[in-house]
């Protein structure tokens, strides 16, 4: 019997990670789980709670009511992809656009939101045959995952990336308000204290400014095969 592994897929924001973490699970028959989605979920929650927007953050208000706070993952039946619930509600577009984008980055800086959000995550993977991403998999939630990605990519062609896919659906952005956005993003997570990203000692980093979303998959498929193999 082939044994399941644990896929841990961390890096800056809007690297690709999600989509290339989602086409490497629909590959191996695993799991995939965006742990960034979990995070904009509970930002969500604090924006509609009023705990959060441009100009305040209660922090101990968020604190408070995270035990109010549900989030699940629900596969769609129409696209075949998993979509975030919160509270039951499906807010898997909510959670993408801009505005959130703004708000989650301190939000995703508390400790307590962290704990919750990780203790989730370990449990999801506790049968292996996942691949997860987000900014500390490989270095807080799954320290012995066999196999951790480090996705980097420079900020122009993150920015240019993410403002596309942002005018696709609709949103009314400008490419520097996308840009600042990535930037400010990277600095907070970066510099957080509670589980700051960065690669892990063990992590594979892939840089793809200059790689197709092909070539990135076929590179990536070819390490997972060979580390599946070799255990
Ligand atoms: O991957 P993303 O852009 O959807 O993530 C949204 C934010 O959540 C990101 O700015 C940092 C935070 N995050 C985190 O701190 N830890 C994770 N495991 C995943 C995301």
């Amino acid at each position: 019997m082939i044994r399941k592994i644990i896929i841990a897929i961390d890096g800056y924001s809007s690297t690709g990670k999600s989509t290339v973490a989602r086409q490497l699970a629909k590959e191996l028959g695993y799991i995939y789980v965006d742990t960034g989605a979990m995070y904009r979920a509970v930002t969500l929650y604090a924006m509609q709670q009023g705990f959060i927007d441009e100009n305040q953050f209660d922090k101990d208000a968020l604190a408070k009511n995270l035990h109010l706070i549900n989030i699940r993952f629900e596969v769609s039946s129409s696209t075949g992809l998993a979509e975030v619930f919160l509270n039951d509600v499906n807010v898997e577009k909510e959670i993408r656009t801009l505005k959130v984008s703004r708000q989650v980055s301190p939000v995703a800086a508390i400790s307590s939101v962290r704990r919750k959000l990780v203790e989730q995550q370990q449990l999801m993977g506790k049968n292996s045959g996942i691949v997860m991403d987000g900014r500390d998999i490989g270095t807080v939630v799954f320290p012995n995952a066999e196999l951790k990605l480090f996705m980097t990519a420079t900020a122009k062609d993150r920015a240019e990336r993410r403002y596309k896919e942002l005018i696709e659906r609709g949103e009314d952005v400008t490419y520097e308000d996308v840009l600042k956005n990535v930037v400010n993003r990277d600095h907070i997570d970066s510099t957080r204290k509670d589980s700051p990203l960065r690669k892990a000692d063990d992590a594979i980093k892939i840089d793809n400014s200059n790689l197709t979303l092909v070539e990135q998959f076929d590179q990536i498929l070819n390490i997972a095969k060979k580390t599946i193999t070799k255990i």
